[in-house]
């Protein structure tokens, strides 16, 4: 397999710091990837003899499984743990489970973590590559590129394109690492969220400055080329955010009337978990315009694609 040239990164970590040459190639070698699981052997031999382990500090039923996934078609020894069956119930630290599994032999670990920038610490105390499989509400990196792969497969190229993300985007790591993603390649990007749900629009504009905050959805629903609806991450909610439920439906649920205002050929989007009937009706979830499915499929192959190119950077530079 001859992979495209892209810079190499021991560690994924956000895509703050990503140029779009590195998302292009991302893209290009994850589209390699999906060609491997469409052969009849989906495995080759990238990490044979490499042992990858999956910490999940929170639930996940979509990126453990796929990274479980994407981890095997690469010929990896692959192992979950998640924090309620390890012996971080009698009290043992982050950092000493990651030096725990680094003497067992851990070359990567897949981590997950209801904290924002666990990950940079476990960087910090590991000597083999970690990948951010989602940090508190700060960075969701392989959900964004899979969403970025998913957009591209269908038009092409996201330069120029009208992107609403619709939801909580106060908690969402999804929506922070969409916007690096998607801005970085010229993708024009509305956010769309009651105002305690999103917070004032300097606030974002001081780091995207082109975004649009937006409060109608409705309004922003006009010529959307994608339309993304977010879980309502009531878990994360310390009360009092939303009136009630019925009223953020009404408000901010994603509808077929309102799909029916955007491009005629909108792709409708969700990262899951989808709260059906709340941020996206059940008849858009499955309708002719979701790629929900899609992106689930697509999650395998770019996370096989971030597996190979933090294995790339070890092999050539081990101490980048
Ligand atoms: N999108 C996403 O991260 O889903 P999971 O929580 O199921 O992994």
């Amino acid at each position: 397999m001859n992979a495209p040239t892209v810079p190499r990164r021991r560690h994924i970590l956000a895509l703050d710091d990503w140029s779009a040459a590195e998302l292009r190639g991302v893209l290009a070698t994850a589209a390699q990837m999906k060609d491997v699981l469409a052969r009849p052997i989906k495995q080759v031999p990238t990490l044979r003899g490499k042992i990858v382990v999956n910490m999940f500090w929170e639930e996940s039923t979509r990126t453990r499984v796929s990274f479980e996934l994407a981890a095997k078609a690469l010929s990896a020894n692959v192992l979950s743990v998640g924090s309620k069956d390890t012996s971080v119930k009698k009290g043992e630290s982050l950092v000493d489970t990651v030096r725990t599994v680094q003497a067992l032999g851990a070359d990567y670990i897949v981590l997950r973590h209801t904290s924002s920038g666990a990950p940079y610490l476990v960087a910090e105390h590991f000597r083999g590559s970690v990948i951010n499989a989602g940090d508190g509400r700060h960075a969701h990196p392989s959900q964004a590129l899979l969403d970025l792969f998913t957009m591209t497969e269908q038009l092409g190229d996201v330069h120029g394109k009208k992107i609403v993300i619709v939801g909580d985007i106060l908690h969402s790591r999804v929506a922070r690492s969409n916007l690096w993603a998607l801005t970085t390649l010229g993708a024009h990007v509305t956010l769309c969220a009651p105002p305690t749900l999103i917070g004032p629009a300097s606030e974002w504009q001081r780091t995207w400055p082109n975004v649009t905050i937006s409060h109608d959805l409705d309004a922003s629903c006009e010529g959307a080329d994608v339309l993304m609806a977010l879980r309502l991450q009531r878990e994360r909610m310390e009360g009092g955010l939303l009136p009630s439920l019925r009223e953020y439906t009404r408000r901010f649920g994603l509808t077929a009337d309102r799909v029916s205002r955007a491009q005629p050929k909108v792709l409708v989007m969700h990262p899951g978990p989808m709260n059906e009937g709340i941020e996206i009706m059940p008849d858009v979830a499955t309708g002719p315009h979701s790629m929900v499915e899609q992106q689930v499929t697509n999650g395998v192959a770019v996370r096989m694609a971030l597996l190979y190119l933090v294995a790339e950077s070890r092999d050539q530079a081990p101490s980048a």
